[in-house]
């Protein structure tokens, strides 16, 4: 018995920390075929300025896997599925959210901003400030930063340090880019970056 426990324990761990509902799809694989007619609807939100209307994927999908899997729009990251590492963040009606637990169903009628609808040629003034503090490193988690980032902006225009450590306290970076991530944060509030 406890070894079974023991060899399961990726499942037992993600049924304890995941809050949403257990699904089997993922984003590297295809969308599962709807599989309950009766709950069939239409899901139409706003993303990145234009309408988009779905009816062909379960309301319980985490608008990651929509985004990306279905959509195709693979500039949001997958990390940890658990809202844990930051990097599927997308705005929510202007609200930094993780969208690896955000059902699909719960953003009917909302408003969805991700990395793709900043700018089409990198020129928002955050993407800017990215590239002139050169703060990627291997990338991954950039755009969920970048969209952290953004949020912050429009709530604190000149935010200090301490309001960008408690923003971006949920986005994770492997690579330790956080230094460089405030004074990009810094240099997109038009003040000169600290050292
Ligand atoms: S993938 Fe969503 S927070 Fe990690
Ligand atoms: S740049 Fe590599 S994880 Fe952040």
């Amino acid at each position: 018995m406890g070894r079974r426990l023991l060899e399961g324990g990726g499942a037992f761990l993600h049924i304890f920390m995941y809050p949403g509902p257990v699904v089997e799809y993922g984003p590297s694989r295809s969308p599962k075929p709807y599989e309950n007619a009766e709950a069939a609807m239409a899901i139409t939100f706003t993303l990145n300025g234009k309408s988009q209307s779905l009816t062909d994927v379960s309301p319980d999908m985490p608008l990651l896997w929509v985004l990306r899997d279905v959509l195709n729009l693979t500039g949001t990251k997958f990390g940890c599925g658990m809202a844990l590492c930051g990097a599927c963040t997308v705005h929510i009606n202007g609200v930094a959210t993780r969208s690896c637990v955000t059902p699909v169903s719960s953003v009917s009628g909302k408003t969805i901003l991700t990395i793709e609808g900043l700018s089409e040629d990198g020129s928002h003034p955050v993407q800017k400030a990215w590239i002139e503090e050169d703060v990627p490193q291997c990338g991954y988690c950039q755009s969920g930063q970048i969209m952290s980032a953004v949020a912050l902006l429009a709530k604190k225009p000149h935010p200090s340090d301490a309001d960008i450590d408690d923003a971006m306290s949920g986005n994770i970076c492997r690579c330790g880019t956080y230094q460089r991530i405030r004074k990009a944060i810094h240099r997109a509030a038009g003040e000169p970056a600290k050292a």
